[in-house]
């Protein structure tokens, strides 16, 4: 029993003496534990043993077989604490990120120069109060054209080249037609912007079959032309430059009596006269006029109590015009050459 207690305590030495015991990874070290601590283990065997040892014997030996196990148990102890301390230290090494290395560079997108003009307008519309809202692009005539003081086989259907889709059902021409539904479901004070996609059947350089515009709608007690200029000077004066000013020429639309086309002063030349104003120093940007009785009668607003202005925009148009876009089909075109000037 001593030798044997001897033995064992030698290879303990040796194994103290060797870096990590001679293991090279955590599972090697536990299996090199077990071979001495384990229910088989040899130290395991010499307690089993100590009933085959003389009574006189016992106390000395079973005291040298404890002090062999606390001195293994030492051993391994220790050697689980390094080895669990240099695991992680390498892996912290393996996993160190260098933050010099330059970044992965990842592509954005641009805002469409469309989107652009459409979220500005709203911001300064909605600063003077309006609120926004967006109807139907499949549109029935009743909106589109009826309520609007249109009759069918109005001459005035030609200004608009309809894609009808029924008798009854068409691709609206014009964002008007939120007009009529906005004041179907609201009654005054009436304040609402209404963007949205419009079709027509036109195409070349400064037309598309589908373009966007902007709806504007107030209808209120005392509304007159004189609100309707003070606020598109505002709107000339936030989308263009502080010294752009408007000018309103007369014009006819159905549904507005006065009609105006408004022009703006060309921000190129300052309004002398140049290449983009045609020498005019003007730049007709919206339609607008004060809201025609019949329509306000149509939506169950008594046109003696109230009166309104409207008025309508293309965006394309306002964007051609702020950003000096000559051709309206680069807007549709999605070519990333000309969308990546719109960055930031
Ligand atoms: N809807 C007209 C068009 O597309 C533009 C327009 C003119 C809108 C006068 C209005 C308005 O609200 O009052 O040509």
């Amino acid at each position: 029993m001593k030798e044997q207690i001897e033995s064992i305590r030698k290879e303990l030495d040796e194994l103290a003496a060797k870096d990590m015991a001679g293991a090279a990874t955590s599972r090697e070290l536990y299996e090199l534990k077990m071979e001495y601590l384990g229910k088989t283990g040899k130290i395991s065997a010499l307690s089993k043993g100590m009933r085959d040892v003389s009574a006189e014997e016992r106390p000395e030996m079973g005291k040298l077989v404890g002090q062999l196990r606390a001195r293994a148990e030492e051993l391994f102890d220790a050697c689980e604490k390094t080895l669990k301390k240099r695991e992680l230290s390498q892996k912290i090494a393996s996993e160190k990120i260098d933050v010099t290395m330059p970044a992965r560079f990842a592509e954005t997108g641009s805002v469409h120069p469309v989107s652009l003009v459409k979220q500005e307008l709203i911001d300064i519309f909605a600063g003077m109060g309006f609120d926004v809202f967006e109807g139907p692009e499949i549109e029935r005539d009743y909106y589109n054209f009826q309520a609007l003081n249109i009759p069918a086989d109005h001459p005035a259907r030609d200004m608009q080249d309809t894609f009808f889709i029924t008798g009854e059902y068409l691709l609206r021409s014009q964002t008007s037609s939120g007009q009529i539904r906005v004041m179907e479901q609201k009654k005054p004070p009436i304040k609402v912007l209404s963007p949205g996609r419009v079709y027509r059947s036109d195409s070349d350089a400064t037309h598309s079959p589908m373009f966007h515009q902007m709806e504007g709608l107030v209808v209120d007690k005392g509304i007159t032309l004189n609100d309707l200029k003070g606020m598109l000077d505002e709107f000339a004066r936030r989308m263009f430059t502080s010294e752009t000013k408007t000018r309103l020429r007369p014009s006819y639309f159905p549904f507005t009596e006065p009609s105006v086309e408004v022009d703006l002063s060309c921000s190129a030349c300052g309004g002398k006269g140049c290449r983009i104003c045609k020498g005019t120093g003007w730049i007709e940007v919206l339609g607008a006029g004060v809201v025609n009785r019949r329509v306000l009668e149509n939506c169950g607003i008594d046109p003696d109590e109230y009166t309104g202005f409207a008025f309508g925009m293309g965006l394309e148009r306002i964007a051609m015009i702020k950003y000096g876009i000559g051709d309206i089909r680069l807007l549709f075109e999605n070519d990333v050459r000309f969308l990546k000037q719109f960055k930031g």
